[in-house]
């Protein structure tokens, strides 16, 4: 482990000053792992996600588990079983009601705690951690409300406590040789960027005992983008967003909701409580965003129709544009007016991550390896105690877009502002930087 941008253990969980939030917020910098390190981590919600990214950060080496928390206690015997098998150490299990992750985040043996809950918990549960000086690395989104947002900004700056939304679409192969062309020159110049969270998620709403889940529950009762960070964390990578530039104002309007009626219509019958009433979720969700450098976003969530799964990430520069695996640079694809298949690029243009990790990555990951890769960065930073590449100001700006949607929906589009999380030190920031494993 070397020298500059290090933020040393000490400082990290004990430090509660400005200069360690500062060292934070101006760098982006990772570093190779430390022989012999060890990362400590308590998981908090070990359903689907939780027990995915549990298996995930087990591949690594050094990792120990000492506890592990879920409101079903199942969950939690399948995760220590996990544990067990993996590192010849049964962790011990909090399962006692929703509120349990306080003692386990009051241990004294965990450098970070990992949030894998529903939305509602993230916040509560990574301010806790914060405070209780240990690293979190929650699930997307960190956090709800604008209100949440600021919560985890300042507690962040309060204590010197990183915090890293796990956001593995940054780590998606493409999504990363595609910074590296930006920070390269071969777009040119930035203008516009379309992504989205497109992928048919209908099943994940409703139990087969004919009540809601959590996901359900939350497209019953809000209207906007309720999934943002997928599709807006590579594209404000991209940007440099609270690195140079800085979201300034949103716009966002919603279709109509029919999706989720009819789904149910379809497997509970047309009379189902379900199917005769109404859910707030629009089917498809449209955001329009402006950076203060004057760079353009097209930001769309689309979870309760019949589609294929689709991200859209379309880049899009002075030199020409990307979109869904197709690419155009002027002077550079053989023939005008004419999109070629982006393979040869993604290629030439892989993230040192990928270049190094790719092999073990598609083996071990999900999501086409990027768990994986994210998994490998996010552990690098706790057992070195480097400045994670994803922070607490990139997690607020993310997920604070729900909220904007959701005003900006109610007021039929209106532009709302967008809050500078960074409270201008976006200006000075350097861009995340092509950082290797
Ligand atoms: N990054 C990704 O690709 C990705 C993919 C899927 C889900 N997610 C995110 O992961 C999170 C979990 O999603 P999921 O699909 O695993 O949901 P899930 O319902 O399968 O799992 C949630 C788990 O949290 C537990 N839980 C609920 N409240 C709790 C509390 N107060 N304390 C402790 N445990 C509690 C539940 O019992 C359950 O085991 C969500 O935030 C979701 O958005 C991310």
């Amino acid at each position: 482990m070397s020298d500059a941008g290090q933020l040393s253990r000490r400082s990290f969980l004990r430090s509660g000053t400005a200069a360690a939030a500062a060292t934070a917020l101006g760098a982006g910098k990772t570093m190779g792992q430390e022989a012999g390190a060890t990362a400590r981590i308590g998981i908090v919600g070990v359903g689907s996600r939780g027990t995915h990214l549990l298996r995930t950060m087990l591949q690594f080496p050094g990792v120990q588990v000492p506890a592990v928390c879920d409101i079903v206690a199942s969950h939690a015997k399948r995760a220590q079983d996990i544990v067990e098998k993996a590192t010849g150490t049964r962790p011990e299990p909090y399962t006692n009601g929703e509120r349990d992750w306080e003692r386990l985040i009051a241990r004294d043996d965990l450098d970070a705690v990992v949030a894998a809950t529903p939305w509602e918990w993230h916040t509560p549960i990574m301010v806790g951690s914060m405070r209780a000086g240990k690293i979190g690395g929650t699930e997307v989104p960190a956090a709800l409300t604008v209100e949440e947002c600021w919560e985890l900004v300042r507690t962040f700056e309060e204590t010197g406590v990183p915090c890293m939304m796990l956001e593995n679409l940054c780590y998606f192969s493409n999504a990363l040789a595609l910074l590296r062309m930006v920070r390269e020159g071969v777009f040119g110049e930035l203008l516009h960027a379309e992504a989205g969270y497109q992928h048919d998620c209908r099943y994940l709403m409703f139990r087969n005992d004919g009540t809601l889940t959590w996901r359900g529950k939350h497209a019953a009762a809000s209207n906007g983008n309720l999934y943002p960070t997928h599709p807006i964390g590579p594209v404000a990578q991209w940007f440099n967003i609270n690195r140079g530039d800085r979201f300034t104002t949103l716009s966002s309007v919603s279709s109509k909701a029919v999706g989720l009626k009819r789904y149910a219509a379809a497997k509970f019958g047309k009379d189902h409580p379900l199917a005769t009433r109404e859910y707030a979720l629009g089917d498809v969700n449209t955001c329009l965003l402006q950076t203060e450098a004057g760079l353009t976003v097209t930001l769309y969530f689309d979870l309760n129709t019949p589609r294929p799964y689709d991200l859209i990430l379309r880049l899009q520069g002075t030199n020409g544009i990307h979109m869904g695996g197709k690419i155009h640079l002027e002077g550079k694809s053989p023939k005008a007016h004419t999109y070629e298949p982006f393979a040869t690029y993604a290629n030439q243009y892989a993230h040192p991550l990928w270049a190094e990790l790719q092999q073990a990555a598609r083996k071990h990951g999900g999501h086409g390896g990027s768990d994986y890769v994210m998994m490998y960065d996010f552990l690098k930073a706790v057992k070195n105690r480097t400045p994670f590449p994803q922070d607490v100001y990139d997690a607020a700006t993310w997920s604070v877009i729900t909220p904007l949607s959701m005003a900006s929906v109610a007021r039929g589009g209106q532009v709302v502002d967008f809050p500078d999380f960074t409270q201008g030190a976006w200006k000075t920031r350097p861009p995340l930087p092509i950082y290797g494993a």
